[in-house]
C-alpha cells in the first residue's frame, strides 16, 4: 500500500531501502532499520540483486546498505550494479548510507565500500549529508567512508561489536528522522482506533483541521494526555509508555 508520508513542509515523500550482501548481515541490518523506522515509513526494503537502476528511481530518499569486501571493495551485488549507475540520474534524491565492516580484521579499509557507493551517488546528482555518524567509538586506521572525522553513514561492525548494533540502529534511526524532517500524515479513517480518537478530538479542538499531522513520535501534550499521559495520582507528570505508543508511532 502506498503510504502517505510527508516531509517538513507537507510535501509527499517516498522512502525505500536497498542493500547488497554477500553473507546476509547487511540484510539483517536493513530489516532492523526498516522495522525501527516503522513499516509505514519505509515503502520497501529490497536486495539490489536482480534489480535494475530504474527500480531505484522515483524515490525521494534512498537508504543504501553495503558491506565492504575483498579488502576495500564492493560486495558482489553492488559490484555488478556499480557501473550501471554511471548512466543514471539521481538529481535531488537524498541518499542515506549504512555500512558493515570489520574494524579489527580490516582496519585500513574499514567500511571503504560505503564511501565508494556514497561518492558514486553524489556524482549522479544525489544529495548527501544525512545520517553521518561519529567515528570516535571505533578503532581503525583508515576508511574511504570518513569525512572530517565522521562516517558518511551508520557504521556497523557485526564481526566484533554485534552487541552494539541494536542500540546504534535505534539512535541512528531517530537521527535520520529528525534530519529528513519526516512527517507521517495519517488520514483518520486509516489510523488505529486510538489515533482516530485523538485525531477527531484534535480536529474538533483545532477548528476542524483534518487528521493528525505531527513530527514522528511527537504529539501535542493535549493529545498525549488524551492517550493516557499526563499526571499520576500524586500530580507527577507521566510520560506515554512504549506500550501505549505501539501501533501509533510512525
Ligand atoms: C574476505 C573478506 C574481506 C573483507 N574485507 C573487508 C574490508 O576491506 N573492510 C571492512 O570493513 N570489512 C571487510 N570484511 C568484513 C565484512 O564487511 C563483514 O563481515 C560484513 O559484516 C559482511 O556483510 P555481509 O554479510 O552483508 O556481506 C571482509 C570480510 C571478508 C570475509
Amino acid at each position: 500500500m502506498r503510504m502517505n508520508i510527508k516531509g517538513m513542509h507537507g510535501v509527499p515523500m517516498r522512502i525505500a531501502t536497498f542493500y547488497g550482501t554477500n553473507t546476509g548481515y547487511t540484510e539483517d541490518v536493513a530489516d532492523e532499520i526498516k522495522d525501527t523506522l516503522g513499516p509505514l515509513l519505509v515503502e520497501s526494503c529490497q536486495n539490489i540483486e536482480d534489480l535494475s537502476v530504474e527500480d531505484l528511481q522515483g524515490y525521494d530518499v534512498l537508504l543504501l546498505g553495503i558491506a565492504t569486501w575483498d579488502v576495500g571493495d564492493l560486495p558482489d551485488d553492488w559490484a555488478m550494479f556499480f557501473d550501471k549507475l554511471d548512466e543514471s540520474d539521481f538529481t535531488g534524491t537524498k541518499v542515506v548510507m549504512f555500512g558493515l565492516g570489520d574494524q579489527r580484521g580490516y582496519p585500513e579499509t574499514f567500511l571503504d565500500a560505503m564511501g565508494l557507493l556514497y561518492r558514486k551517488f553524489l556524482a549522479r546528482g544525489a544529495v548527501g549529508g544525512f545520517g553521518f555518524w561519529p567515528t570516535e567509538d571505533y578503532d581503525f586506521v583508515g576508511s574511504l567512508a570518513v569525512y572530517d572525522d565522521t562516517f558518511c553513514g551508520l557504521a556497523i561492525d557485526e564481526d566484533n561489536e554485534d552487541h552494539l548494533t541494536h542500540g546504534r540502529i535505534e539512535k541512528w534511526c531517530a537521527q535520520i528522522k529528525r534530519e529528513l524532517g519526516v512527517l507521517h500524515v495519517c488520514p483518520p479513517e486509516e489510523a488505529p482506533p486510538r489515533v482516530r480518537e485523538a485525531a477527531s478530538w484534535g480536529a474538533r479542538s483545532l477548528g476542524g483541521r483534518l487528521g493528525v499531522q505531527s513530527p514522528i513520535g511527537f504529539r501535542p501534550s493535549s493529545v498525549r494526555r488524551r492517550l493516557g499521559a499526563g499526571r499520576d495520582s500524586r500530580g507527577r507528570s507521566r510520560p506515554v509508555t512504549r506500550s501505549r505508543r505501539r501501533g501509533t508511532s510512525f
